[in-house]
């Protein structure tokens, strides 16, 4: 059953600067007037579940999450629709997978009931914030931290549970549909087997940041990552997991391991490629196999995708050894097509044939 929310409305900001930060609001940089917050202790369990002010944490600097990173977090997002309603996309798999991060994380488990409304309140509150403009949306960061004061390596007794709102456009910036240039590493691992890898969590991240910033300095703007132990079997980008796609319009992605993080955007390309009568195997990849085949012409197509990042086309894998560019750097049909197919359903103009979407206001 789920647990009533206390609305503590806050003042927030006026309906004109609302409209101006909504003019272009980029990627995550602007926040919507309210949070959730549901607090968690050893003994009490979940208590206080409150939508409040958007407003900075008061934190003792002991607090466990500062220095041995216990926490976890989700991406999802609420699309408004030209009716003016408002709906979330398979909102309920974030939340499974929240509760297995947390597992992972020795962090307790949030009841779904409770993750779902605490979207669906935040959402009814900040409505106003959920932008209109083309493949905009408003998007939601559910996160939990350990903030037990104690520098003692132990599962934190003391939990919160917070989600801000963020109106935002494109994650790599630019209109239209940008083709993204990726920078594979060989040196530096995101997640070993026994790891956290599976799990959505901050050091997951946080180990990606230092080989994001060579991918930059090497003008791409996205990292890829293979397996920790052979350092040859394609995992996932830093934020988004990969697909590609061959000239016979065959499609293969990484299969899903413990060091692989099972993308919900990835589940719906899943079942969208089915939907299309098109073939696709998830199984190890190896880089070689990309590169050799990007080179040979069998696979034209190469995309990422992820709720931040949609469904991306990748116009070229680049490591130390040299570039490997995908026809042209020109997007795929069938990229175009799935990113198409996608965002309709996610905007309300095609059928919501899989049960994906849920009203919220
Ligand atoms: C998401 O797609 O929601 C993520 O958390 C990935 C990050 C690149 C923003």
């Amino acid at each position: 059953m789920t647990t009533t929310f206390t609305i503590e409305q806050a003042t927030g900001r006026s309906a004109q600067e609302r409209e101006a930060l909504l003019a272009a609001p980029g990627f995550g940089t602007i926040f919507s007037d309210h949070m959730s917050r549901i607090d968690w202790t050893a003994d009490g369990g979940w208590h206080d579940h409150r939508v409040v002010g958007y407003a900075p944490f008061a934190l003792d600097p002991a607090s466990a999450v500062f220095h041995y990173a216990q926490e976890a977090f989700e991406g999802l997002k609420a699309y408004a629709h030209a009716d003016g309603s408002v709906w979330r996309f398979r909102a309920d798999v974030n939340a499974e997978r929240f509760q297995r991060s947390c597992r992972r994380l020795g962090l307790p488990e949030l009841p779904v009931e409770d993750f779902l409304a605490s979207v669906d309140e935040l959402v009814t509150l900040d409505q106003a914030w959920v932008p209109r403009g083309e493949e905009q949306s408003l998007y939601l960061r559910p996160f939990m931290f350990a903030r037990t004061a104690a520098l003692a390596v132990k599962p934190s007794t003391q939990v919160t549970y917070a989600v801000i709102a963020s109106p935002s456009g494109a994650y790599f910036g630019g209109s239209g549909v940008v083709p993204v240039d990726i920078w594979f590493t060989r040196s530096y691992s995101r997640s070993a087997p026994g790891g956290t890898g599976f799990a959505k969590c901050g050091g997951n991240y946080a180990a990606s940041m230092v080989a994001q910033q060579e991918a930059e300095a090497n003008g791409c703007s996205q990292v890829g990552f293979v397996d920790a132990t052979e350092h040859q079997w394609v995992e996932e980008l830093g934020g988004m997991n990969l697909f590609a796609v061959s000239a016979d319009g065959e499609l293969v992605t990484p299969q899903l391991s413990e060091t692989i993080l099972e993308g919900v955007t990835r589940g719906a390309v899943l079942t969208l490629v089915e939907d299309a009568g098109l073939s696709v195997t998830e199984r190890r990849v190896s880089l070689d196999e990309l590169y050799e085949g990007i080179d040979s012409g069998h696979f034209t197509e190469l995309f990422a995708c992820g709720t931040a990042a949609v469904i991306t086309p990748v116009a070229s894998l680049k490591d130390e050894d040299g570039q490997h560019v995908v026809s042209g750097r020109e997007p795929g049909a069938t990229t175009l097509a799935l990113r198409q197919q996608l965002t309709d359903i996610q905007y309300g103009l095609a059928e919501d044939r899989h049960g994906w979407m849920h009203r919220i206001v």
